[in-house]
């Protein structure tokens, strides 16, 4: 449903983004994962035309068959909200503080649809309701400074889907969220996107966060996709070392047994930080903070596929220990 080939962003001379090839089926759910400032927002945002303008993006992007990249103004403004819902890490900013919330999901319908204000006002209150709003009525009635985070963002969410979008695009939707509120956000996601079979761009820095939504999990590194396949298996499994130190960096990740011992030990980090754009080295963009690097991660791996659903790209990945090789064919 959503194809992406030879997707680019550069801003100047900076190649942000390059990514040769991911899809997202129908109803299915694909979780973009790497540290702050991997380009994964950049990556969001350019898929619908909403990247700076500063950004020359190239390359294509098919929704349902329509190519999207290079698509007029107007043409993207109506795919965006009705086929492409979006919501993002801070939900206060993204709502108008001066408009109470039933009124603001009400404008979300009447951006791409004519309904009369009986049919509204039903359809408002059946969104809070699907959103597990409590009290909608009374809670239409509020501004958003008047509701929770949570709340906020579940009004967010309810506008996203009020067109009933087959793709959604949460871009960190629940990381300015107390962990208990998070959870809560997750369920309902990953319950209205089974619900309408809507598909779901996750995008999160927490590999945690990703596999508890997406059966999917693509992992980026300085713009590029290092490792792609089904969650459990690249999280159980990680072959690029990239991915192997972010499962290390999140000890909820680890096994029970093992996270009893983790407990009162300093968290791994991975060290360093994703290099600035155009400051990536040569070969492998990981190469500086990898451990396992050698004189061959100075030229660019090449992306290896472990079976049809997975793939990686490390001149020297873990071992599945399992298997007892490298798995690479
Ligand atoms: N408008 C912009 N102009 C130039 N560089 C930018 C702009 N926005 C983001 N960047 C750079 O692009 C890279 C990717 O950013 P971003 O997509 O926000 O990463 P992430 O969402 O993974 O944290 C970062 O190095 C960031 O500094
Ligand atoms: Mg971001």
């Amino acid at each position: 449903m959503l194809t992406i080939r030879d997707l680019t962003i550069h801003v100047g001379n900076n190649q942000i983004v390059g990514i040769d090839e991911l899809d997202i089926e129908r109803g299915a759910r694909l979780g973009l994962v790497g540290e702050s400032g991997s380009g994964k927002t950049m990556t969001a945002m350019s898929l619908v035309g909403l990247q700076h303008r500063d950004c020359r993006v190239t390359g294509s992007v098919q929704f349902d068959g329509r190519e999207l990249i290079g698509c007029g103004e107007k043409d993207l403004a109506r795919i965006r909200g009705s086929d492409v819902g979006m919501i993002f890490q801070d939900p206060l900013r993204a709502l108008n503080p001066t408009m109470r919330v039933g009124r603001q999901i009400g404008e979300a319908i009447r951006l791409h649809a004519r309904t009369s204000r009986a049919q509204l006002r039903a359809r408002v209150h059946d969104l809070m309701t699907q959103v597990r709003l409590p009290d909608p009525d009374r809670l239409a009635r509020c501004y958003p400074h008047q509701l929770s985070g949570g709340q906020q963002q579940r009004v967010l969410i309810a506008m996203a889907i009020a067109c009933d979008p087959k793709l959604l695009i949460a871009d960190e939707p629940t990381t300015a969220l107390d962990v208990t509120v998070q959870k809560e956000i997750l369920d309902l996601l990953v319950r209205l996107s089974s619900e309408k079979q809507m598909a779901m761009l996750f995008v999160s820095h927490d590999l945690g966060v990703v596999r508890a939504v997406s059966e999917q999990v693509a992992v980026l590194y300085s713009g590029r996709l290092v490792e792609v396949g089904p969650s459990d298996a690249v999280i159980g499994d990680p072959r690029h070392r990239y991915t192997e130190a972010l499962v290390a960096a999140n000890p909820g990740l680890i096994s029970s047994d093992e996270t009893d011992v983790l407990i009162g030990q300093p968290l791994p980090t991975i060290t360093g930080s994703v290099p600035a754009p155009g400051a990536a080295p040569s070969g492998c963009a990981f190469r500086n903070r990898c451990a396992y690097a050698t004189d061959a991660c100075e030229a660019v791996p090449p992306m290896k596929n472990v079976d049809s659903e997975r793939r990686f790209t490390c001149w020297n990945p873990s071992v599945d220990v399992k298997a007892g090789s490298h798995g690479t064919r």
